[in-house]
């Protein structure tokens, strides 16, 4: 078993989406084994996104995580961390196939409805950025 961790970001929450991507994320059999609403502040979201502080949109991406509430989880499952990209989908919601929760729910490169890690060592930074182990059951 793997630990991933994942966000439902701030346009799909305000959307009203959250409860779909739940769904989602049982009936392809995840075990959510932590699950919190936040409204992170911007400072948190650059501490969170740091690896991209280099690139050009920066500042836009960490306004955006920064800009409603989002709820953040530890998804656990044989290949976590390939299963639930593979669920979300292309960065890029127009390059998402059909039936990832990006093609279904993102609308641009920026707000695209969700968040996976993409590598154990980056699934350990961020488990740990939002979760303590005893929140992890
Ligand atoms: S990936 O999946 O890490 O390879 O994607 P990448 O292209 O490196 O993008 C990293 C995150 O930055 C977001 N992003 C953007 N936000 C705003 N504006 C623009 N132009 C933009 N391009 C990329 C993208 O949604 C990724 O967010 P996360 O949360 O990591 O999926």
């Amino acid at each position: 078993m793997e630990r991933t961790f994942a966000i439902i970001k701030p346009d799909a929450f305000a959307a009203g989406h959250a409860g779909q991507i739940l769904s989602r994320i049982y009936s392809e059999g995840f075990k959510i084994v932590g699950l919190k609403k936040l409204y992170l502040s911007k400072v948190e979201a650059e501490g969170f996104y740091a690896v991209h502080s280099a690139r050009p949109f920066f500042g836009e991406l960490t306004d955006f995580m920064s800009s409603g509430p989002c709820v953040v989880m530890a998804l656990e499952a044989e290949n976590a961390i390939s299963k639930w990209r593979d669920l979300m989908g292309a960065t890029n919601p127009a390059d998402a196939a059909e039936g990832t929760l990006r093609k279904e729910f993102g609308t641009s490169i920026g707000e695209n409805a969700t968040h996976g890690s993409d590598a154990p060592e980056t699934a350990a930074f961020e488990l740990g950025y939002f979760f303590n182990g005893l929140e992890l059951l």
